[in-house]
Parts: structure tokens; sequence; C-alpha cells
């Protein structure tokens, strides 16, 4: 038997951040949650009290507000008197092209995910390394390696995240107790899509094949014992990561119309704004994203594809 380990995870009241935290609690761990809608964390923490966990914290906090962490690392390192495993999975996405895109809302993304990315290492680090024992996981994207159609914000800022997890196995090679993982997921079926800030004419659904959430979870916890196992998630990553390196003009060229049929939902409704980027909206968080079959969404892409064109003739 070994001791239940603490268990922080940001992004913890949806998807796959959700997904970590029951994982963890169901193996008997501490819990603390961190995001910005606490009701939402509160419906976490319940489900994973009757999943085992040791016990819960809800910590409500915007990762991108550097003392809102610092106040919820204190908080749990108060409450537990040390930190085993601490997962960065906050995230959001706006689509659009950069100019149709409002500022704060461009700068709300990459201020998420990569620099809460970093507030949460700048007050978790020294934990860690105290400790000399610890793992600190960050969760990117494939698209952290590659470009897609008007999704800038959100590329940048988790090609920054890569960034940020070979700088930080740099950074603290004097305490090799402290383990850095990385984990791209592909397309994974949870609510961020339907989150989004959207600024551009269509709306955005994960590309085939898409994952579960509990997935890319196992993978996480999986690597904060054994970094080297982290990475890509899923064989497609690596044949588009092949393509946008090996063949770039080819890449160019094919991603745009190839991003439209697989990573959108062309049939769906437009709806403007800045979805929960820039605010909560916990309503709207939960486990998975309900985005149905994927190859019936791709079906359903080309068929609207098919009656715009003779829509367009007529
Ligand atoms: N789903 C995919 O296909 C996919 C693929 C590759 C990578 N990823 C990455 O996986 C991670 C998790 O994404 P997901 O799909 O699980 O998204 P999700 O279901 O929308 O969950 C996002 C979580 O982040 C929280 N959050 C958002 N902004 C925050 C902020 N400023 N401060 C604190 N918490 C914040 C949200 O709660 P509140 O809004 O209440 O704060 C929610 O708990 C993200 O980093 C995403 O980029 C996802």
């Amino acid at each position: 038997m070994t001791a239940p380990r603490v268990v922080l995870v940001t992004g913890a009241s949806s998807g796959i951040g959700e997904a970590v935290a029951r994982e963890a609690a169901s193996r008997g761990d501490h819990v603390v949650l961190l995001a910005r809608g606490r009701e939402a964390l509160e419906r976490v923490a319940a489900d994973c009290d009757c999943l085992g966990a040791a016990s819960t914290l809800v910590t409500p906090a915007d990762v991108s507000d550097d003392t809102q962490v610092g106040q919820a690392v204190a908080e749990a390192v108060g409450r537990h008197g040390r930190l085993d495993v601490v997962v960065s999975s906050a995230g959001v996405v706006a689509y659009g092209p950069i100019a149709a895109v409002p500022a704060g809302v461009f700068d709300q993304v990459v201020s998420t995910n990569l620099l809460g990315a970093v507030n949460l290492a700048r007050h978790v680090l020294p934990v860690l390394r105290d400790q000399d024992d610890g793992a600190l996981v960050l969760v990117g994207s494939v698209i952290g390696h590659i470009g897609v159609p008007d999704m800038a914000a959100y590329v940048v800022s988790k090609w920054g995240v890569r960034g940020l997890f070979r700088q930080l196995r740099v950074d603290n090679r004097d305490r090799p107790g402290v383990r850095f993982a990385y984990v791209a997921p592909g397309g994974v079926d949870t609510p961020i899509y339907r989150q989004a800030a959207t600024y551009g004419d269509s709306v955005g659904r994960p590309p085939f094949p898409v994952d579960r959430p509990e997935k890319i979870a196992s993978r996480v916890l999986a690597v904060a014992d054994a970094p080297w196992r982290g990475g890509q998630v899923g064989l497609s990553n690596d044949v588009i990561r092949f393509g946008f390196n090996a063949v770039p003009w080819i890449y160019d060229r094919l991603v745009g119309p190839l991003f439209s049929v697989v990573a959108q939902d062309l049939a769906a409704p437009v709806v403007r704004g800045p979805g929960n980027v820039l605010a909560s909206r916990q309503d709207h968080n939960g486990l998975r994203g309900g985005q149905g079959n994927a190859l019936l969404g791709i079906g359903a892409n080309l068929a609207e594809v098919v009656r715009r064109r003779v829509g367009g003739r007529g």
C-alpha cells in the first residue's frame, strides 16, 4: 500500500482536467481542484468523494492571475504540507482570423494557456524543489507542433507550452527527483469546442480520431511517474507533424480544406462571441463534449460542402 498522494489539477471542472481528478480520486489520492467556476468544481469534488478520494479541496482561481494561483497553491500546501503531482490542464480556444479576434480575447487565450502554466510553475516549483520530489505535467496539444487555419492564439500558446516544458527540464536539472512531463493530445471529446470564442465563419469540433478524456487522463497520470512516456497521444499526431515538417509546401496547401472538413462543424450555427475565454461559463462544463461520431461528422461536413457548391451554382 502506498500513501495517498496530493494531486493538484488546473482546469479540473471539465474535460481532461476533470478526468484526471476523477482517476486520481479513484486511486485514493487527495485531489486539489482549480478552475474559475466554483460550482462546477464543487460538482467534480462531490464525484471525487464518491470515487474514493482521500480528500477534496476546491480552490477557485484564474490561472492567468498570478496572485490567485499563488493563493491556491499556498492553500493546498497549507492543507497537505506537500504536492506530489501537479497537472496544468486549464485551457481555452479562440477561432477566427487574427484581424477578427479582439485583442483582449487573443491575449487572454495566451494568458490562460501559456502564462497560466508559467504562473503555476512559478508557485509549485519551490515546493517540488524543496521536496526534491514530485511531478509537473503540462497538457499541450498537437497544435503546439503545427499551424492550422484561424487558430493563431491557440497555436502560439501551445507552441509556448512545449517550449516551457523543455525550459523547466533544463532549469531544474539540479533536482533530479522533480519530474517534468508533457502530453500532447489530438482530438478529444470535451466541451472546449463549444466553449470556444468564435470570430470566424464556422464552429470547431475535435478532429478524427477523437479520444475520450479518460484516455488522456490516464496518460497524464502515467507520465507523472514515467515522463519518458509523455509526448504525442495517437499515431495521427505523428502523421500530421510529419506532413508539417517534412513536406511543408504540401501541408500548407492541404491543411485549409482538410481542416474545414475534419476539424469543423460546417452545419452548426455560428454564434460569434468570446465563449468562455474572458469568464467562466461553468454551466457548459462537463466531462464529455457530446460531439458524437467523428466519421459521421466528417460525412455531414462533406454533404454541407456539396450543398453549398450546388447552392452557389443555382
Ligand atoms: N479537447 C481537445 O480536443 C484537446 C486537444 C488537445 C489539447 N487540449 C488541451 O487540454 C486541456 C484541457 O482542455 P479540455 O478539452 O479538457 O477543455 P474544457 O473541457 O473546456 O476544460 C477547460 C477547463 O479549464 C478551466 N479554465 C478555463 N480558463 C481558465 C482560467 N483562466 N483559469 C482557470 N481555469 C480555467 C475551465 O473551467 P472555468 O471556465 O470554470 O475556469 C475548465 O475546467 C487544454 O489545455 C486544452 O488546450 C484539448
